[in-house]
């Protein structure tokens, strides 16, 4: 079979190498990306004189049809063609003939397949950032109903203080929409033409890349063609990019384990999103969010090998390169198959605000309420106060009584200084809602956090 490139060659390709070599079954998924790019190429060929109207009509309508071919399933994908553009290109040919021959005036592979994968990679980040906004939304109406809700907030996942449920799902939403941020400003970074960069140094040929870049929405074009056509930090920052959110909903979903666990008992995911055992016949499992924590992992996995793909080559393409787009496919595809189950996972979840309030009564978390206590209202230092209240705790743990459910008259024994009115401070209700602090957890100030959050949604839609 005779290749494009065959001109130098007197042995045909094994076929052995034809698997080896060939991107074609993967990097397929560009077609549209290639097909588009070409058609602006050849637009900017004809208007600088390169090709004429009619070779340009030919070649348009041409890549359309074979878009069509694609689009209905009658396009042979072949090993033999090596990758996309080639496979592409041929049938265009094979469609138009000697017109078609002409479309890869001034340009290259190299330039050509940086367009297509550039362009992929641009839209993912914004349709990711929209699949994340989704999920916020249904975060945020479960977070509005709970800014009531106590349960104990924890560090070393040991009871510290109480918090409102809204408030913990709170952090989240800060975390998602940083998420946004992240893959919005990788697109506007990277939203830069390497089309007439050429195999790497250029074309001599009078090309207006302006055009062609304004033709495809690129914002720019890129300054250097060396660089342009071995840089593949774009796919490297939205596998970072996803990574890190794969992070945030890791954490979110080992949190949804636990919680449907007997021994938290604080959600139960629906029937729809939870599986059962072959064996035990009384058990519903948390698959799905156990699955988003082990995909995380595998997605971190594509992130280390593009990094290490990359880190030895020298400029400018390498066919190591071709590396670069299976992680990526996989990666995005993870990324948005998770947004969306994690969202109908938390939608359909059942939240047990009982559970998380009683929860609350265990573990003295009114403690640093006591200290706070003896601060404001007996002058004492802190540290001395903490002490002090190490003291309480002691107390209440030999009674088997939590903090906030302690007899006064142990308190006024161990620091004659305390008043009647401790007691309501070691309330638990009372505990969560004095954190009026800026960015604290008190109801008032978890309002005030979640509409920060909604006005975001709104005015980012
Ligand atoms: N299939 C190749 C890739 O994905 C396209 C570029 C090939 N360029 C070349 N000079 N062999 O990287």
């Amino acid at each position: 079979m005779e290749k494009m490139w065959s001109g130098r060659f007197s042995a045909s390709a094994s076929n052995l190498l034809d698997q080896f070599n060939a991107s074609i079954m993967y990097d397929r998924k560009l077609y549209r990306e290639d097909i588009e790019g070409s058609q602006a190429h050849a637009k900017m060929l004809a208007k600088q004189g390169i090709l004429t109207q009619d070779e340009l009509e030919q070649i348009l309508e041409g890549l359309n049809q074979v878009k069509q071919e694609i689009e209905s399933g009658s396009f042979e994908w072949k090993i033999s063609d090596e990758d996309l553009h080639m496979g592409i290109e041929k049938r265009l040919t094979q469609l138009i003939g000697d017109a078609g021959k002409k479309l890869h005036t001034a340009r290259s592979r190299n330039d050509q397949v940086a367009v297509d994968f550039r362009r992929y990679v641009l839209r993912k980040n914004l349709e990711i950032s929209q699949a994340i906004k989704a999920l916020m939304e249904v975060v945020l109406e479960v977070a509005n109903k709970h800014t009531q809700t106590l349960i104990p907030g924890m560090t070393h996942l040991q009871h510290a203080q109480p918090i409102n449920f809204g408030f913990h799902l709170g952090a989240y939403l800060s975390m998602f929409k940083r998420d946004i941020e992240r893959f919005e400003s990788s697109y506007k970074r990277n939203n830069i033409s390497p089309l007439g960069c050429a195999a790497l140094a250029g074309t001599p040929h009078n090309v207006d890349r302006e055009y062609s870049a304004q033709l495809l929405g690129f914002d720019s074009v890129s300054v250097n063609c060396l660089d342009t056509v071995s840089d593949r930090d774009f796919a490297l920052e939205i596998l970072f990019n996803i990574s890190t959110m794969m992070m945030h909903i890791s954490r979110l979903s080992e949190e949804l384990v636990m919680w449907s666990s007997y021994e938290f008992g604080f959600v139960e995911l629906s029937d729809e999103y939870s599986t059962g055992s072959s064996i035990m016949p009384q058990k519903k499992n948390p698959d799905v969010p156990e699955l988003l924590r082990g995909k995380t992992g595998r997605v971190y996995g594509s992130l280390m090998g593009l990094l290490t793909v990359m880190k030895g080559l020298p400029l400018a393409y390498n066919k190591d390169t071709q590396e670069d787009k299976e992680g990526v496919f996989d990666a995005v595809e993870t990324a948005e198959i998770s947004l969306e189950i994690l969202k109908e996972a938390i939608k359909t979840m059942q939240v047990k605000a009982q559970n998380m309030e009683k929860a609350c009564a265990i573990g003295h978390l009114s403690a640093t309420d006591l200290a706070d206590y003896l601060v404001e209202k007996c002058n004492i230092p802190f540290r001395e106060a903490h002490f002090i209240t190490g003291h309480a705790v002691a107390k209440g743990e030999e009674l088997g009584v939590d903090l906030s459910k302690m007899d006064f008259k142990y308190l006024k024994e161990i620091d004659e200084r305390i008043d009647e009115d401790v007691m309501e401070f070691l309330q638990l209700r009372h505990s969560m809602n004095a954190r009026t602090s800026e960015g604290g957890t008190a109801t008032t100030r978890t309002k005030e956090q979640l509409e920060y959050i909604q006005n975001y949604l709104q005015e980012n839609k």
